[in-house]
């Protein structure tokens, strides 16, 4: 008998309706359509409207058609976890916000911060719970509406980023379909490469912060696509030597979408091929803590019981990481 895991059993996603287009963008800052899409692989990204509708929204749906599609009742769940940096509010934390909108009473529930790498970090936590023995069905989301923080006037970043979630089910497992390692990382070096300085403790909300823009979205891409293109490759090839996987080896590759050509550079030093690696970063832009599981929401149906699936994300922090397991399904 094998040790007890977490196997994912289900998953599901949530991108909202309107389609914000490069050449929507084009009338808004100073780009064009080729430059978007030949230095980032994005031509559309998805847009939450509507007033009061934020993160808990996105999440709330993402739960919704995986409590349904699973035949989970809301009852069952004994923890959720939901990984983003665009929080509903401060407090009380989204996931508590998500549970109420969803009928889950009385289970474990937080917010994880790790930027783009957000979701790993929290998939990571929810195997924890369920090896540890106490928890029988936790539900892991990764979740940001993105446009809530960017600023529309900056050609820099107004480019990159869309609005979305997506959820999956982890259950404990004797066999041999689980989530079988993970290697999570990070490094405060990065705090002025991304950041939104404004907000928070150090730099609460006064009329000042806001003309200084402090309380929207700042990267210094250059500087950011130096530290992603290594780090995802380097803790993606760890992630394999450990667990002795070849290119050949693995399913699929699922990598975070901040960048196609981050992407394939990770893919290639795998080995691995690009028909073997989710790529949706062109209609969804970047996801942050959503694009790992948005992919594997697309790709499901092409999953096969046993395919070797390893995730790989970098992002804000800095943090970065890798995680393999087995499809269970
Ligand atoms: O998900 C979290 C982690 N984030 C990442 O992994 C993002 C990593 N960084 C990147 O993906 C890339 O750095 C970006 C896509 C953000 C930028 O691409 P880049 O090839 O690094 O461009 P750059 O910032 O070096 O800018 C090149 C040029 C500049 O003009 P000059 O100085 O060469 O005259 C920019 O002003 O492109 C200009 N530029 C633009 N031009 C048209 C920057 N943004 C735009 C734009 N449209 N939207």
């Amino acid at each position: 008998m094998n040790k007890l895991g977490a196997a994912i059993t289900g998953v599901s996603g949530y991108v909202p309706d309107y389609v914000l287009t490069n050449a929507e963008l084009e009338k808004m800052v100073d780009t064009n359509d080729e430059w978007i899409r030949t230095r980032t692989g994005i031509s559309e990204r998805r847009i939450l409207k509507g007033e009061g509708l934020g993160t808990a929204y996105l999440g709330t749906k993402a739960v919704e058609s995986l409590l349904e599609k699973t035949n989970t009742s809301p009852d069952e769940i004994d923890g959720l976890i939901c990984a983003t940096v665009t929080p509903e509010m401060f407090f009380p934390s989204t996931a508590n916000v998500i549970c109420e909108n969803v009928g889950i009473k009385g289970a474990m529930s937080f917010d994880m911060a790790a930027a783009c790498s957000g979701f790993l970090y929290a998939l990571e936590t929810g195997n924890n719970f369920i090896k540890a023995g106490g928890m029988k069905k936790v539900i892991v989301i990764g979740a940001d509406k993105m446009s809530s923080i960017i600023d529309y006037t900056d050609r820099n970043t107004c480019i990159l980023f869309g609005d979305g979630a997506g959820a999956v089910l982890l259950e404990p497992s004797e066999d041999d379909y689980t989530i079988k390692d993970a290697i999570l990382r990070s490094d405060g070096v990065g705090r002025d490469f991304i950041v939104i300085k404004g907000g928070g403790s150090a730099y609460p909300p006064t009329h000042e912060t806001l003309d200084k823009g402090y309380h929207t979205f700042y990267q210094d891409g250059r500087s950011v696509f130096k530290y992603a293109v290594t780090s995802m490759a380097d803790v993606a090839a760890e992630i394999m030597e450990r667990n002795n996987l070849q290119g050949k080896d693995v399913a699929y590759l699922v990598p975070h979408q901040a960048n196609l050509r981050i992407i394939e550079a990770t893919a290639k030093r795998m080995e691995v091929e690009m028909d073997k690696v989710t790529v949706n970063i062109s209609k969804y832009g970047n996801t942050t803590a959503a694009t790992i599981p948005l992919c594997l929401w697309e790709w499901e149906k092409k999953f096969k019981k046993g395919d070797n699936i390893i995730l790989a994300a970098f992002g804000g922090g800095f943090t970065w990481g890798s995680v393999y397991f087995k499809w269970a399904y």
